[in-house]
């Protein structure tokens, strides 16, 4: 979306920029948050002039531009949603209650249950159903102040709904205003019509469904859920070859449940991103380091199954892993949208630091993305994706935790209308 004319952005009390090198933050950098206080923004035609202190900027801001008034309040890039399954039709209600009665997420999952449910409802979705819940789904992230967001397919797991699935995508990413990077994930599970013939399932996905995906331009990713109920190593290397093949980046759901699941592939081949990690051992953390891979910690995942192991996010910063944070939104092991709260999870479950999860959530994540360059911080010449919070002090993001906040939310340069 292009927005013309200048906008300034006064009256800022904490500006937090995310100024840093142009590559992913490591170690001590993520808690570099590149603050300016008394501060402005100068917006050109959608995207940052300049970011600094009002003192500076004031003699720069053009006589035509709109004015608009922070009230001292804090401002942040918006937030960057690296993992999420937020177009999905129906939800798994019944089941948040059989877990609370004691059954475990895989085994309703291995009783057909889980991510099949969603599958059969989000097959029998019209279209215009599919969207209005796409848009639902967006607007809660939206009003939450997540500003770019990755969404997977894989719950069609068939050409009609896979397809179905990425044009939503496509579709709302077009009418804006949030940004949406697609994901195939045919492999998320083996459907129904395919459980004694896997093999077969896997070779379509490598050798059909992806070239026809790359040929469309649906995608930019492909991820395979690498697990119990999902597929094995050897499945997942067949589909994400043939992914690198048809020029889709990788990202790989690993190491949820098991250790051992997929981690050493996403490794291998170099995929951009290794998401959960709950099992994580020592030497898998060096081997996403040393091939460059960066970890996505989904600790909403963990929290709504009422796990106890949370992936080992202090170590990963220690080994200069250069860490995500995502929602992993989705109707069965996190029905989270909002990335406050999942900032309030890593800082209270993790022990990252309000500043490390702030980085992980922005900056690497619009990395992730392979966004880097345009959003992710407020830097001259990106994307003007900002929020103006109800606070003064970016702490209080993590540490007001499930607020009902209403942060401003800016895409672009053009403020978000939530009808208020
Ligand atoms: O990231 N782990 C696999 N996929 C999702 C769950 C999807 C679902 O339960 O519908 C996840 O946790
Ligand atoms: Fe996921």
């Amino acid at each position: 979306m292009i927005v013309t004319g200048a906008l300034a952005i006064v009256n800022i009390g904490q500006l937090v920029t995310l100024a840093g090198p142009a590559r992913p933050r490591i170690g001590p950098e993520l808690g570099e948050l590149g603050i300016v206080r008394d501060a402005a923004l100068l917006i050109e035609d959608g995207r940052i002039a300049a970011a600094g202190s009002y003192r500076e900027l004031q003699s720069k801001i053009p006589p035509h531009a709109v004015i608009e008034d922070a009230e001292g309040r804090c401002v942040t890039p918006g937030f960057v949603d690296a993992h999420t399954h937020m177009i999905f039709a129906g939800n798994r209600a019944a089941e948040f209650e059989l877990r609370i009665s004691g059954a475990t997420y895989q085994q309703i999952a291995a009783a057909g249950g889980g991510i099949l449910s969603t599958v059969k409802a989000t097959r029998a979705a019209s279209d215009d159903e599919l969207l209005a819940v796409a848009r639902l789904h967006r607007d809660w992230m939206l009003r939450a102040g997540t500003t770019t967001a990755e969404a997977k397919s894989g719950y069609g797991l068939e050409r009609g709904a896979e397809l179905r699935m990425l044009r939503a995508m496509a579709w709302i990413n077009a009418e804006g205003p949030m940004r949406i990077v697609p994901t195939l994930l045919a492999a998320h599970t083996v459907p129904p019509e395919f459980v004694d013939r896997r093999a077969e399932y896997v070779r379509w996905i490598a050798e059909e469904l992806i070239p026809e995906v790359a040929k469309l331009k649906l995608a930019r990713f492909c991820d395979a859920f690498c697990d119990d109920h999902a597929f094995t190593v050897e499945e997942a290397r067949t589909v994400l070859t043939a992914a690198l093949s048809h020029g889709l980046e990788l990202r790989v759901h690993a190491e949820q449940f098991r250790v051992g699941a997929g981690a050493a592939l996403a490794a291998e081949l170099r995929a951009r991103t290794a998401d959960h990690l709950e099992m994580a051992t020592e030497e898998t953390l060096d081997a996403l380091c040393t091939a460059a891979v960066q970890p996505v910690l989904l600790p909403g995942s963990v929290f709504a199954l009422a796990r106890s192991a949370y992936p080992p996010a202090r170590t990963m910063v220690e080994r200069g892993l250069a860490i995500v944070l995502a929602s992993d939104f989705n109707p069965g092991s996190s029905p989270i949208s909002s990335m406050p709260f999942i900032l309030s999870l890593a800082c209270i479950e993790m022990a990252l630091t309000p500043a490390e999860a702030l980085s992980a959530a922005t900056i690497n994540a619009a990395w992730s993305l392979g966004l880097g360059e345009s959003v992710g911080s407020l830097e001259a010449g990106k994307q003007a994706d900002f929020l103006i919070h109800e606070f003064n002090d970016y702490r209080e993001l993590a540490y007001l935790i499930a607020a009902p906040a209403r942060p401003r939310v800016f895409i672009a340069g053009r403020e978000a209308d939530f009808g208020r």
